[in-house]
């Protein structure tokens, strides 16, 4: 068996449905269920044998170590965070609670279990830990893309935050021998991502006429990777990931936002033509993100070289699957923009 926390939220969710579509093993999910996790993701497997959910707080050390014992993992992939840099500016006791707390309980956990183990069941367990590229600092146009070794230069809370837990999952391997993991990985993108991120935000925005809204000049870059890629590159770290080793993960597609708001729009035209015009006409530049990162890019050698991972998906062929995925699931959306979303978009808005 495996654990998963944050599975009910974007990539946890992603990464258990590709999960039990290849592998017999089964998955625990532990999930507090924020705003952000959303069980309707689950709802195809919600009554396979080999899943269970529990609705727990990762903060919760005692409970999370008593299922440990209780179930004998071989592995914890901790998703679990406060995702959303916007949200970290106007609010960021919370990513510290989650982010730094939250991954020093459960390392504590985990290092409790794996000390009680013995023999080969020992030898297997891994903690692995995923993290974001966001910890690196933004990128001058001409610098190489931030590789294993790049000092952290974490810029937002979020950021901050999860820089802090990646430090916590180093220490615990160097001191305690906990056989930790660490991907770092760029800006995914795909179905089921909560759309207060730029894709589906604007894919939804953009489907109900309303305003697309671009930070500063637009002209910030990400790279931009398909989930179901980053779900591929965790389980090959996992199986075969060195202990103790960082491995960023990346998708090679370098773009400024507006350039992939502007494909969102005419993927979206192509699909779903719009009597009143083309999508472009509802653009429209909005005040910056104080202290926004201008520019993130991920050296993945050391995966490719050293584990054989690539991501299977173009910019091309994934962002048309995920406008696709959402066309498709316009209900989704409608329900997860709930009372508490339009709070969210207001304040967001609101402040700039
Ligand atoms: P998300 O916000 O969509 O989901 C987070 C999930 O964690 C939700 O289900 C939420 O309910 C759960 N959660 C939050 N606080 C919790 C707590 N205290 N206890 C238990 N569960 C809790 O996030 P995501 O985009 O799926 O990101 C997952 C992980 O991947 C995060 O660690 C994030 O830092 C990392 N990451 C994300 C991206 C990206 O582009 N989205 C890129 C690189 C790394
Ligand atoms: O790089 C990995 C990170 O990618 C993850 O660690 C984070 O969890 C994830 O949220 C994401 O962070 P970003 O800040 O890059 O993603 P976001 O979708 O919020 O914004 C992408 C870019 O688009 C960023 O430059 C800000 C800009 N933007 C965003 C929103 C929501 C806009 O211009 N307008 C918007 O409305």
């Amino acid at each position: 068996m495996i654990f998963v926390t944050g599975g009910a939220g974007f990539i946890g969710a992603n990464f258990i449905l590709d999960w039990l579509a290849g592998s017999d093993e089964p998955v625990l999910n532990i999930d507090r269920l924020t705003y952000a996790g959303n069980l309707e993701n689950l709802a195809s497997v919600e009554r396979d044998p080999r899943y269970r959910f529990e609705k727990l707080d990762v903060c919760e050390r005692d409970a999370v170590l008593a299922l440990m014992r209780e179930l004998r993992p071989r592995a914890l992939i901790h998703f679990a965070a406060e995702s959303h840099v916007d949200r970290s500016i106007l609010g960021p006791g919370e990513f510290v609670r989650t982010n730094v707390d939250g991954t020093f309980s459960l390392l504590e956990a985990a290092r409790a279990y794996w000390s009680g183990l013995e023999g080969a069941e020992r030898q297997a367990f891994r903690f692995l830990h995923v993290s974001t590229d966001e910890v690196y600092g933004s990128l001058e146009p001409d610098e190489p893309g931030f590789s294993e070794t790049t000092p952290y230069r974490p810029n937002s809370p979020y950021s901050a935050s999860k820089a802090a837990s990646d430090h916590l999952v180093r220490a615990w391997h160097h001191t305690y021998g906990l056989p930790t993991l660490t991907t770092n990985c760029s800006n995914n993108y795909g179905p089921c991502q909560f759309p207060e991120k730029l894709i589906p935000l604007i894919i939804a925005n953009a489907l109900a006429g309303r305003p697309l809204p671009i930070y500063g000049d637009g002209l910030n870059v990400r790279d931009w990777l398909y989930v179901g890629d980053h779900c591929a590159a965790i389980r090959r770290v996992l199986e075969a990931g060195r202990p103790g080793e960082v491995y960023n993960v990346g998708g090679n597609n370098e773009m400024p936002n507006i350039e992939v708001v502007r494909t969102v729009c005419r993927l979206l035209d192509t699909m779903r033509p719009d009597p009143a015009g083309p999508r472009e006409r509802l653009i429209g530049y909005v005040a910056d993100r104080p202290g926004h990162d201008r520019r993130y890019a991920i050296d993945a050698r050391k995966i490719a070289g050293e584990l054989g991972w690539r991501p299977a998906e173009t910019f091309e062929t994934g962002i048309g699957k995920t406008v696709r995925w959402y066309l498709d699931h316009q209900d989704w959306v409608a329900r997860v923009q709930s009372g508490a979303y339009r709070e969210w978009i207001a304040r967001n808005y609101e402040a700039r």
